[in-house]
């Protein structure tokens, strides 16, 4: 089990707040698995940075590793997955990997994967307490999975406030005909769960995906989920270690559920949906909860040739130069295309795009990359939306990259186009109501941010973002901006030498980090039954190790 690494931050320079409250928590990958290809499937590493001082006036930056039971277990008996049947009997190259985001569900705190089912924490100590669901509750795991079954669920599902649901999604992802090395189905489940009981699934009837839901939204009304791009595991990749054979999906797909249709009846009969296509490709969908019964508003961050399965590899080379790339160029992705955030308003009843606004600001915004808003109204529509661009560097772009998205229908950038240069990040304010950007900081040329967080100021509206950046020299540092004046630049700086660069994927902010009260708990060996104890050596022992673990949290 690993231990909670704990830094005293620095300030640099300017004033930390005396008013700032609560927790910027970050998720992001680890070290990879010694057989994992791709940084996005490695096991999570969690930060929480409180944002008071503590009793002896430190501001305190606490770093954890997420390894479930069967990381901790593969990380005992590393010997084991040498032998290519481990992966079949045990469940696969990717195991948990609880790297991607959070949701909330009152002062509880959940972490998520795209690849798997989420994990509730215990917010003070930051360790695991209980996986969310029963496998079969979830609706059963693709294949035979003896430690770690594999259920896909969303990074962004949606807790309603209103309904007191979590809404998400769940599949059973299969090679297309049962042969394709590139293409997967995945017929559509949808999911809800109220915090405390059996999570409940509906089948949507012909929605098969071909993709991962990455966010899932909600309205009044309906359920949204987003069919999304940026990392479509193809079995070839997941099973056989290949290179990625086929590009996402050149659009977006909302498949959009009335909430009314969740009926105990349809859970044996299947739920009617309505798939409503968006030109371009996204990955993240926050709608205005407020609907009038037909149509729906929503915000997309496109990801046109976007594909982290595509980071720069030592076989690759430049697009144009033909050169392979320097080390510091490995292991990084790009834009294939402009991204632009665009505004939709979906026509449900007519299955169609009622009316779309992108915001398109080659010269300054590349890069569309994470929001957040503030938390207490209950619509999001009601807050300005915090949004990181994550720049670009054409120096990055590969030649497989353009092969896979250089020529694809609806890019924003002529075919086979992309600029030379480099565009630093941003931090935007876009304006819900007059769909554009209404402040921006454009961050010094080699820095690297991505996590940007609305911290709310105690008992009056506006606040703070918090954002993680590694400066040119990849030391971390801590940027804190006034909401209100973001062209400012930050109010304070923090940082601290032994504080190691992560990745950042996602973030949230909580007002407190109570020591873990919910009762609620799924255990492993109930989801394992007793057939692994038919395993020969070593798998058995594996399974056992990883019992021990989940036993320990
Ligand atoms: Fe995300």
């Amino acid at each position: 089990m690993s231990a909670t690494r704990t830094y005293a931050m620095r300030l640099l320079d300017g004033a930390w707040p005396k008013d700032i409250h609560g927790h910027h928590w970050i998720n992001g990958t680890g070290k990879r698995l010694p057989w994992q290809q791709h940084s996005i499937f490695a096991p999570g590493v969690l930060q929480r940075f409180d944002l008071q001082p503590d009793a002896g006036g430190e501001l305190r930056w606490h770093v954890r590793d997420t390894h479930a039971y069967d990381v901790q277990a593969a990380l005992a008996h590393p010997e084991v997955f040498e032998d290519p049947r481990a992966f079949q009997v045990l469940g696969g190259p990717l195991l948990t990997g609880l790297n991607n985001s959070f949701f909330l569900i009152e002062d509880r705190v959940f972490l998520t994967a795209d690849f798997n089912r989420p994990w509730e924490i215990d917010p003070q100590s930051m360790q695991l307490a209980s996986v969310v669901g029963r496998v079969r509750e979830w609706g059963g795991a693709s294949r035979l999975a003896l430690l770690s079954p594999s259920v896909p669920t969303s990074a962004h599902p949606y807790y309603d406030r209103h309904d007191g649901l979590l809404y998400n999604y769940a599949c059973r992802v299969v090679p297309r005909d049962g042969t394709s090395l590139a293409h997967t189905e995945r017929p559509l489940r949808l999911a809800t769960w109220d915090g405390h009981g059996a999570v409940r699934t509906w089948e949507v009837p012909g929605a098969g995906l071909t993709q991962y839901v990455h966010e899932v939204g909600a309205t009044r009304n309906f359920v949204l989920l987003l069919e999304s791009c940026s990392f479509q595991i193809e079995p070839g990749i997941e099973w056989l270690g290949l290179p990625k054979q086929a590009p996402h999906l050149p659009v977006s797909n909302v498949y959009v559920v009335r909430k009314a249709d969740l009926t105990e009846e349809n859970r044996t009969r299947g739920v009617p949906f309505t798939k409503i296509e968006i030109p371009l490709e996204a990955f993240h969908l926050l709608a205005d909860y407020e609907d009038d019964g037909r149509h729906v508003d929503l915000w997309l961050t496109h990801g046109n040739g976007l594909d982290f399965l595509a980071a720069n590899t030592a076989a690759d080379v430049h697009w144009k130069s033909g050169q392979p790339f320097a080390r510091w160029q490995l292991d990084r992705f790009i834009n294939a295309d402009y991204t632009p955030v665009g505004h939709y308003r979906l026509d449900v009843a007519r299955g169609r795009v009622a009316a779309s606004e992108r915001i398109i600001d080659v010269d300054r915004l590349w890069g569309a990359g994470v929001w957040s808003w503030d938390p207490r109204p209950a619509n999001p529509a009601d807050s300005p939306l915090y949004m990181s661009w994550l720049g670009y560097d054409g120096g990055l772009v590969s030649r497989r990259l353009m092969d896979l998205y250089g020529d694809r229908p609806h890019r924003v950038l002529p075919p086979h186009q992309v600029p030379e240069g480099v565009f630093p990040p941003v931090l935007g304010v876009i304006d819900w109501r007059r769909k554009d950007v209404s402040q921006t900081y454009v961050y010094p040329a080699g820095t690297t941010t991505l996590a940007n967080q609305f911290i709310p100021r105690r008992g009056e509206a506006g606040g703070w973002v918090g954002v993680y950046l590694l400066s040119p020299k990849r030391d971390v540092q801590y940027w804190l901006f006034d909401a209100a004046r973001i062209p400012a630049g930050p109010i304070a700086r923090l940082g601290h030498p032994d504080l190691r660069p992560e990745r950042t994927i996602h973030h949230t902010w909580t007002a407190t980090a109570p020591r873990r009260s919910a009762t609620y708990q799924v255990a492993i060996a109930d989801d394992l039954g007793d057939d692994w104890r038919h395993l020969p050596e070593p798998f058995r022992r594996v399974v056992e190790t990883g019992l021990r673990c989940a036993d320990v949290g």
